[in-house]
């Protein structure tokens, strides 16, 4: 679900890439100034202390630098991250196996951690809160519960979702941070920091046009800059500037102001099929072929940043804006 415009046979060569364009450290992580300024805090604190660093919350859309983030703090703290992800764990005895393997300070990183099943879910508020599981051992008449300590370590989850988890779950949370979209200026100099390690050649223009329409999202400016660069070895002898930028971003169907295919049939789904709503969720996502949940957290949180759409009690509306945006004439109804 977090891919974007991507055919399968990319995702090796994606995935390899990614791993190469991780920042290691927070002075070489660019933007979200706010998180990284208080995680700077925390760990060094932890640090002196020599203590685990409190569990930690990273929330927001797909591709905002989560996982990158939990990395980070792993790298900055010296210590081992083990990463699993809520749909992995099935029952209570895969979350055991992995708190099992925790050596004092290490980093365990739940990806999609909105998704742990409940019971395990409800495991992990002991582990958290004093570091112990107890876990029944044996069936039946045998069945008794056993009593496992934990050493300290530092969970760590992502969501796209903080709203889905469960109270008792982000209570246990000492740190919770908000990721937020990058500003262009930042997504420029990511794109200039990735061109790098690819070796591409890229003007300073070049890197804007593609910061512009990335969607405030690190991925997707690396997947474009990846895409832009096939284009420009293919057309301008390898030299990604402006002009280049622009046709090639057009020819993926991204338009001016960044939306990409999805974004621009959900708005004009929206204007043309239901007069700019209300309609539900779940009904402008069978109109474009997509599940709600990957409407909900992946295309509306950046249309409704960009004021394009909004979220009623009664539905979904787009806004004078999005008419504007596709040349639609105004629309009477006041939003
Ligand atoms: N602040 C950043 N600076 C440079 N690259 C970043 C940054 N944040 C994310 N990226 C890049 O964007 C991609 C997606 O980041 P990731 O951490 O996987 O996002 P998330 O876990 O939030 O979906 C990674 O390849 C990473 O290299
Ligand atoms: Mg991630």
């Amino acid at each position: 679900m977090e891919e974007r415009m991507i055919s399968p046979e990319q995702l090796a060569e994606e995935h390899f890439l990614e791993k190469s364009l991780r920042p290691q450290y927070l002075a070489q992580y660019i933007g979200q100034e706010k998180v990284k300024s208080q995680l700077k805090i925390y760990i060094e604190a932890a640090k002196q202390r020599q203590e685990a660093l409190d569990h930690c919350l990273l929330y927001g859309p797909p591709g905002l630098g989560k996982t990158t983030m939990a990395m980070v703090i792993a790298n900055e703290m010296q210590v081992n991250i083990k990463t699993t992800s809520g749909p992995t764990i099935e029952k209570p005895g895969d979350l055991v196996a992995v708190l099992n393997e925790l050596a004092p300070g290490d980093v365990l990183f739940i990806d999609e951690i909105h998704r742990l099943p409940r019971v395990a879910e409800e495991l992990l508020y002991s582990a958290m809160e004093d570091f112990y599981i107890d876990i029944m051992v044996g069936q039946g008449t045998t069945a008794h519960p056993v009593h496992f300590p934990l050493p300290p370590f530092t969970l760590i989850g992502a969501t796209t979702r903080a709203g889905m988890l469960s109270a008792p779950l982000r209570d246990r949370f000492g740190i919770i941070s908000h990721m937020e979209y990058y500003q262009t200026e930042e997504l420029k100099e990511i794109v200039i920091r990735s061109a790098d390690i690819f070796q591409a050649d890229i003007t300073t223009e070049g890197a804007l046009e593609i910061a512009r329409r990335s969607r405030g999202t690190p991925r997707i400016a690396n997947r474009l800059l990846k895409r832009v660069r096939d284009f420009a070895q293919v057309q301008a002898e390898g030299k990604i500037d402006q002009p280049i930028a622009d046709q090639a971003l057009t020819l993926l169907q991204v338009d001016q102001a960044g939306l990409d295919y999805i974004d621009q049939k959900l708005l004009r789904t929206l204007i043309e099929v239901y007069h700019g709503g209300p309609v539900g969720l779940n009904t402008l996502a069978v109109n474009i072929g997509e599940e709600p949940e990957t409407v909900e957290d992946m295309y509306e949180p950046y249309l409704i940043q960009c004021g394009l759409m909004k979220r009623t009690a009664r539905g979904r509306m787009a806004t004078h804006f999005a008419y504007e945006h596709f040349g639609y004439p105004k629309i009477k109804k006041e939003l």
